[in-house]
């Protein structure tokens, strides 16, 4: 049973309160990327063996991903933060609504349930609080591959016509770098007769950690954390053992916590590549940032404002702009911060106003004017990284904030309120009702 599943199971409409303007001290681990482990769980559709992947993170997304794989049939056994996925058994190609529904990742078994049968009938994944996340450039490149895309009634139907009903490798050229569309469409190539090429590709490091994992299977990958990608398809590919990457989210949300408290933290493991974009803007607002290998470490005395813009890997995460916007919020001067990559992304501004926040909104733009002290309150959670920023307000704010939502936080951060308890902070999980 994960986490998640055990606290739910204990507290029926749970809440953190989190009591404030406590110093933090000592060192955090970072759990497996949950961006990463999702997609990467779906390459079992791709192998009849066994794909065991270790430092998967304990979280309800993670369970979610377990249970669509298991309605396809695949075989998925969890062994603490091991995981032991086989598709030698796959029955069904048909992905059930609401599994797909509760979880867009889902989304991610119709490249290889293409690769591997032929077709795939899998229900569109919807859009989110944050946005309508279409899958345009997943279905275009699909097609490219050689397969009859329809949508209706809200499901893809998807399948590849002639002989062994195989895909073949085309070249694809995405409008915009979709991390999702990328990683779909590797998953696709690497099973097609001849070469894909994929341009304007994601550089993110969970594409790169889905190439790493294709080739430990036998695939043929080239180019992964560049913009054109190159897959020569192979017949078939075999099982691998592999580990998945830290959560550069989650070591960014642990960095923005010593730096909002003012603290001084060890944070590991770290790959710093992953996270230049967010270690650089921590230094330029004052931080004194430290590698030593595996891990960095975070001094923060003084913040300063900085501006932010929301990019594409390497730029800034898009899922580190309501984090950062908490820090700023405390900072000395006014921050500019601008979402350039999601359409409504910016609900967190009306909850850190309720805490005192000096904010002034102009389209995707937000003005952020720092103040001395925020003030506790009750504030939402509006997606998964929203949470994490109220979470991270409050540790710095005067007085109690309860926040609410926190079921999007079991969805991406793995025992976040005992991490940070460890360290000083003071969090309850308790029941809203
Ligand atoms: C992945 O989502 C992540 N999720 C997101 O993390 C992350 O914010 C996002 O990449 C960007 O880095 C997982 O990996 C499971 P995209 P994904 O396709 O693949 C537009 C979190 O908090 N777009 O790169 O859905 C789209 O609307 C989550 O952990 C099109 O216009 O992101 C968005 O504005 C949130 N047409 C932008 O591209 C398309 O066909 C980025 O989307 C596809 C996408």
């Amino acid at each position: 049973m994960t986490l998640a599943a055990v606290r739910s199971s204990v507290v029926l409409n749970p809440q953190l309160e989190i009591s404030g303007g406590r110093q933090l001290s000592g060192e955090l681990t970072v759990s497996g990327a949950k961006n990463s482990a999702l997609v990467l769980m779906a390459t079992c559709l791709l192998s009849r063996d066994t794909v065991r992947l270790r430092n998967v993170p304990p979280l309800t997304d993670i369970t979610g991903m377990g249970e669509m794989l298991s309605s396809l049939g695949a075989q998925v056994v969890r062994k603490g933060d091991v995981l032991e996925l086989t598709g030698d058994r796959i029955s069904n190609a048909a992905a059930p609504y609401e599994l797909v529904n509760s979880l867009r990742a889902s989304f991610f078994c119709i490249g290889p349930l293409l690769a591997r049968m032929g077709m795939a009938r899998v229900p569109l994944p919807g859009g989110c609080q944050i946005g309508t996340r279409p899958v345009v450039e997943h279905v275009k490149g699909l097609k490219a591959m050689g397969a009859q895309v329809t949508i209706e009634h809200g499901v893809v139907n998807a399948v590849v016509p002639g002989r062994g009903h195989r895909l073949k490798g085309g070249r694809i050229h995405l409008d915009c770098p979709s991390v999702g569309a990328t990683e779909t469409l590797m998953m696709a190539a690497v099973l097609a007769d001849g070469e894909t090429v994929i341009d304007n590709a994601a550089q993110e490091p969970e594409v790169v950690d889905l190439a790493a994992l294709l080739i430990a299977m036998g695939a043929r990958v080239r180019g992964a954390g560049t913009p054109t990608i190159t897959i020569v398809g192979v017949e078939r590919l075999h099982g691998a053992d592999y580990a998945v990457i830290p959560d550069r989210i989650e070591a960014g949300t642990l960095l923005l916590a010593a730096a909002i408290t003012r603290s001084t933290l060890r944070i590991t493991p770290v790959i710093p590549e992953h996270l230049g974009a967010v270690i650089t803007k921590l230094e330029e607002a004052g931080c004194v940032i430290k590698h030593d290998g595996i891990g960095v470490t975070i001094n923060a005395r003084q913040i300063n404002a900085v501006d932010l813009r929301t990019q594409p890997f390497p730029g800034f995460p898009t899922d580190l702009q309501a984090p950062f916007m908490s820090l700023l919020a405390t900072a000395r001067g006014t921050s500019v911060i601008t979402e350039n990559i999601f359409e409504n992304r910016l609900q967190h501004v009306a909850e850190l106003q309720r805490m005192g926040a000096a904010i002034r909104m102009q389209g995707n733009t937000a003005f952020v004017e720092g103040v001395s002290r925020l003030s506790g309150a009750p504030v939402q959670g509006t997606d998964l990284r929203a949470a994490a920023a109220m979470v991270l307000a409050g540790l710095a704010a005067d007085g109690i904030t309860t926040v609410r939502g926190i079921e999007y936080l079991d969805r991406g951060y793995a025992f976040l309120e005992e991490k940070l308890n460890a360290v000083g902070a003071q969090i309850r999980r308790v029941d809203a009702t």
